[in-house]
């Protein structure tokens, strides 16, 4: 009988030799030596790999030209202390199989390649102990985001992904139609009479009888549960078609939208400030073995950066605190900052990397740039906050809600929102309407900050940006 298997990462940790282990995994590389060879096993469960020792002539052993780099490999044997340098265990096979060898070409070699390179080949990235870290790290922080809000009582919500409503009010809309897109139509079948080509396909009716997108932000439908259940937060999908193809910017990413009631723009930024110390805390605790690889060969120092980050305190300044901090630097900067102007990147990374030289929140933006649900103030400014961090820039957007009736209606008028197309949205000033707030945090954003990896598109398996939809 075999035994059962074992993940790397259990092994590699094993406090006394194991006299039959099994392990499952993929080929790092094979090195021959005189009536045995090494073999260098990973599994993904860990940044490490297992080293097997394969005498020739067991079982499975005859196959061994098919032990290459990138083969799949099951091995059973015996736990022992290594002999080598750089390991306290090895595997001492008895027998091997091959799963899935891995034919000529297979692209990972045992060399370091270029994040650009990897991207190319992003089914296989993964493999390598640069994305297999990312994606490692990327689970771990996902559940501290639980974690977080579950230990406050925030309760999870699902909020639609096919919408009707334009959050931001940017017009950064992807639209969804019913039926195949055309290039994927098969050949022959007659254009007329399939669904979603024709009339009312696209914008206008079509299924849902009216014009679908997907969705660039779940937070009016979080506010209306917010406003039920008390805390609430959603971490989902959100589509932007902005065309911006810089490092910071994808057209899906994961944001995770917490809406509170009750609170006003302190406790959002107190909120926001908790839940990146916790997510960041837990890299560093729980994820110490894959965080050391970024800090060696990603960002050098990133490890006591992170540490830093949880040291000091996070300053909290106004928007026009901002601008004067900008003009009084004396900065040259492209566009040169001007009161009353949204914050550019090169400002915002000003006042985080140069100025403040860690986290800060800028809050209180003039309404005028800002979009129709936030909390209107005094002198013509917004109950908003963006919290600023070193070489991400904005990580969180997020407000106070507008939640008096005649102000939001008034607000929406100016902008010529429709107001007939959010009566659900208004109703919920209508009845019961109390002060609440959230933000906006992008996952992939959180992701840089931990790993120092500098673009968005190595903190996704499958990066969606403009141009890019290979995989
Ligand atoms: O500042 P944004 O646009 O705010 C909202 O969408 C609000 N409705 C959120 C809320 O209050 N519930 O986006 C929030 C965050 C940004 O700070 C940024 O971290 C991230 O989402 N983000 C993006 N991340 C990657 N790629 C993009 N194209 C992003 N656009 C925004
Ligand atoms: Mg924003």
């Amino acid at each position: 009988m075999k035994p059962s298997p074992s993940l790397v990462a259990a092994l590699l940790k094993s406090d006394s030799p194991v006299p039959r282990a099994l392990v499952r995994g993929w080929v790092r590389t094979r090195r021959d030596a005189k009536g045995f060879s090494f073999v260098e096993l990973n599994d993904g469960s860990c940044l490490g790999s297992l080293q097997l020792i394969v005498p020739e002539g067991i079982p499975g052993a005859e196959g061994q030209k098919d032990i290459t780099t990138g083969a799949a490999l099951e091995a059973e044997g015996e736990l022992a202390p290594s002999q080598g340098k750089g390991q306290r265990w090895e595997l001492v096979a008895s027998r091997v199989k091959v799963l899935g060898p891995a034919g000529p070409g297979y692209p990972l070699q045992k060399k370091r390649h270029s994040d650009e390179f990897l991207r190319e080949k992003a089914h296989l990235r993964a493999r390598t102990n640069k994305f297999g870290a990312v994606f490692r790290l990327r689970s771990l922080c996902s559940g501290a985001v639980h974690a977080f809000f579950r230990e406050r009582g925030f309760f999870h919500v699902h909020t639609p992904i096919i919408t009707g409503n334009d959050c931001e009010g940017a017009g950064e809309l992807f639209s969804v139609t019913a039926g195949r897109p055309a290039a994927a139509q098969p050949c022959g079948e007659p254009a007329e009479g399939r669904p979603g080509s024709g009339e009312g396909a696209a914008g206008g009716g079509g299924f849902f009888g009216r014009p679908a997108s997907l969705t660039v932000s779940g937070q009016l439908e979080a506010e209306l549960l917010a406003l039920a259940l008390g805390r609430v937060y959603t971490f989902g999908p959100a589509f932007r078609a902005e065309n911006s193809n810089t490092p910071r910017h994808a057209a899906e990413f994961w944001m995770i939208e917490p809406e509170a009631a009750f609170f006003d723009l302190e406790d959002d930024m107190d909120l926001a400030e908790g839940l990146v110390r916790h997510v960041v805390g837990a890299a560093l605790r729980e994820g110490a073995e894959d965080l050391s690889l970024f800090d060696r060969f990603v960002e050098p120092g990133l490890v006591r950066r992170l540490e830093g980050l949880l040291g000091g305190g996070w300053p909290r300044i106004s928007y026009r605190e901002a601008v004067d901090i900008l003009l009084a630097s004396g900065g040259r900067f492209e566009f040169p900052p001007v009161y009353g102007s949204d914050l550019q990147t090169e400002h915002e990374r000003f006042l985080c990397e140069t100025h403040f030289r860690g986290p800060v929140f800028v809050s209180r933006y003039p309404a005028s740039i800002k979009p129709f649900y936030m909390r209107q103030e005094e002198g013509g400014t917004v109950g908003a906050m963006d919290l600023l961090v070193p070489r991400v820039g904005e990580l969180v957007g997020g407000s106070q809600r507008e939640e008096r009736l005649p102000l939001l209606l008034a607000r929406m008028e100016e902008l010529g929102q429709d107001p007939e197309a959010y009566w659900w949205y208004l109703d919920s000033r209508r009845w019961g309407g109390a002060p609440h707030s959230g933000f906006g945090l992008g996952f992939e954003r959180l992701l840089m900050l931990v790993t120092g990896v500098p673009n968005i598109r190595d903190v996704i398996p499958f990066p969606r940006t403009p141009g890019n939809l290979e995989f």
